[in-house]
């Protein structure tokens, strides 16, 4: 099946953006908190809210405008809050509701925004909503909650290919589990302990509608939304393609995009986003999203969502499967993030990513984290490039210290759902488990989720108990306390570049234009504040080599605004860039 563009009749057609919106987010830069691996106050060995409020002064220090919180909300754990059980609580193990509010007080008292995450494509199975719909029986009240379908014709339920469609799960197997009690199958895009909710109920987007004003009304100043690109399912559920011998079609790849998506979208923004006090910061996560499919959700006449995250450029170093890696080309990187700048330019917003969650370590990927000064030099230069390029930057937990992946070789050393269960179908399905690991090993979202490195002292400094997962042993170098001493750090680097894009406006605004598209070594953009008339140029070398490059003219002697090495060469026609060297030169021009 191709993937559906089409745009439901009764969205609403562009117009003027919304009056009030003044887009304060354009000039943020938000900074991600996977609760469960941040700080841990109580000595349970797992993250809660009290520890991240005895760190506010790490994130207010940094410079970050925006948190967003991983999910704290009550939840099996399954997928570590990915599916929760209760929207309008405080999972205990984080804290409590009186927690939260004293923490949002602490982050709005420090000039900082607080967004939930916000997951509602799916619900948990120990949700009530699950467990009335599961009781209630076909013609219940919630039973049109979930997605329940009858085995195929003439199959014996609960047999493999009898589900009623060959759509696979993201955590490996069918996207459909029997439901014994119920006597019927039920749709789970992720793990059967997540099932995924019916959007063309209209009380299951109420209830959902009216969740999230009751956020709002808390004080909350937005919503980081899960999948949302999921939500709206193709009607008739078809089978979707098959490829290269895979058991089960891409269950995602059939649900992305679907009819009512642009629909749904505007709903909510009428029913929870048009008429608050607050100016709020919508940003949905959309795997497989396209440049025309993101420029019409972020286009502000179409009030639907100020940005998406899309992952086009995290797929570039992955062939076909996300466990079998291959090196990066620059040049895919560049044509991959040029498109996205010149696609959303003047219409929608980018948002910009090396890391989250979901995502192995940027400097163990494209950088080279290897020995101690490449570590600092090439995690320098990937924030310079990213931070540099038009749109909302969002730091990971970690990132700006350069932490780097875990040195995990066994199986019993990964905690994710995903990965757990990746392991166990491929070596089931005749792997070699030493294949399977070395995949892990490089793509692993673990690595984002082994706890925060605090100190070089016991357990990093993150707890005073077990951690849930192990901790990185380079804590003793890679370290928050060790990098705010140290004015050549990887934190003081992100320090500078987000305070760069608060002073100098050009960083923020200014029209983004690729150099060098072919060079397979350095990447090179300007950005150009007509208004102002400000230009800035952005050099990043992508190896550990030194790499020559020529400058474009006009830039001879041009002011160095911020670099990642000692006494850099000064720009002429043609500069020498030493290994994973980054610099940011400024020049003014007549308008
Ligand atoms: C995307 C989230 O980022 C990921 O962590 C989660 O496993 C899935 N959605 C399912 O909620």
């Amino acid at each position: 099946m191709t993937l559906p563009t089409a745009v439901s009749p009764s969205a609403q057609p562009s117009g003027p953006p919304p009056p009030g919106d003044e887009a304060w987010w354009k000039s943020a830069v938000v900074y991600q908190i996977y609760p469960r691996s941040f700080a841990d106050s109580d000595g349970d060995g797992v993250g809660d809210l009290r520890g991240i409020l005895g760190r506010l002064d790490h994130l207010h220090d940094l410079g970050v405008d925006v948190l967003w919180l991983s999910p704290v909300y009550p939840s099996p754990q399954d997928d570590n809050g990915y599916d929760v059980a209760d929207y309008q609580d405080i999972e205990p193990v984080f804290g409590t509701l009186a927690d939260f509010d004293e923490l949002l007080a602490a982050v709005h008292a420090r000039g900082m925004k607080l967004v939930m995450d916000l997951v509602v494509n799916h619900t948990s199975d120990e949700h009530p909503w699950f467990a009335a719909s599961r009781g209630d029986g076909p013609g219940g009240p919630k039973r049109d909650w979930y997605v329940w379908r009858p085995a195929r014709d003439g199959m014996e339920p609960g047999t493999p290919g009898a589900e009623p469609n060959n759509w696979g799960s993201a955590f490996s197997g069918p996207a459909w589990t029997w439901d014994e009690a119920s006597g019927a199958y039920y749709l789970h895009l992720f793990s059967p302990k997540q099932p995924d909710l019916n959007w063309e109920n209209p009380e299951v987007r109420q209830a959902v509608y009216a969740m999230m004003r009751w956020w709002l009304d808390r004080g909350v100043d937005g919503f980081r939304m899960d999948v949302i690109n999921l939500i709206s399912k193709e009607p008739g559920l078809p089978d979707g393609p098959v490829t290269g011998g895979a058991p089960y079609a891409g269950g995602l790849a059939a649900c992305m995009g679907g009819p009512r998506l642009e629909e749904f979208l505007q709903e909510m923004h009428r029913e929870v986003f048009a008429d608050r006090p607050q100016r709020t910061l919508t940003v949905g996560e959309m795997p497989g999203v396209t440049v025309d499919q993101a420029r019409r959700h972020t286009d502000p006449g179409r009030r639907q969502l100020d940005m998406v995250f899309q992952f086009e450029h995290m797929g570039l170093d992955q062939d076909g499967d996300k466990y079998t890696p291959k090196p990066l080309r620059l040049t895919d990187l560049k044509a991959s993030l040029g498109r996205w700048q010149s696609g959303l330019d003047q219409v929608g917003w980018n948002s910009l990513y090396w890391c989250n969650h979901d995502q192995p370590r940027i400097v163990s990927r494209f950088g080279d984290a290897t020995d101690e000064p490449s570590r600092v030099r090439s995690a320098t230069m990937l924030a310079t490039v990213l931070h540099l390029h038009h749109g909302t930057p969002y730091v990971y937990q970690g990132e700006e210290l350069g932490m780097t992946n875990a040195p995990f070789t066994r199986i019993e050393d990964y905690r994710d759902v995903e990965a757990r269960n990746h392991y166990a179908h491929a070596v089931a399905a005749g792997a070699d488990p030493a294949d399977v690991l070395a995949g892990l090993a490089a793509m692993s979202r673990d690595h984002a989720r082994t706890p925060m490195q605090w100190t070089a002292g016991p357990n990093a400094g993150f707890t005073t108990g077990e951690p849930w997962i192990a901790v990185n042993p380079d804590h003793v170098r890679v370290n928050a306390e060790a990098a705010v001493a140290d004015q050549t750090s990887v934190y003081h680097h992100y320090r500078r570049l987000i305070a760069l894009r608060h002073d100098e406006p050009a960083v923020a605004r200014g029209r983004f234009e690729m150099l060098l598209p072919d060079d397979e070594r350095v990447y090179a953009f300007l950005r150009h504040d007509e208004a102002a008339g400000v230009e800035l140029l952005v050099l990043g070398n992508f190896t550990g080599s030194a790499a020559e490059v020529p400058l474009p003219a006009g830039w001879a002697g041009a002011e160095l605004l911020l670099g990642n090495v000692p006494d850099p060469a000064p720009a002429a026609t043609t500069v020498t860039l030493a290994p994973w060297e980054a610099r940011i030169h400024r020049r003014t021009v007549s308008t």
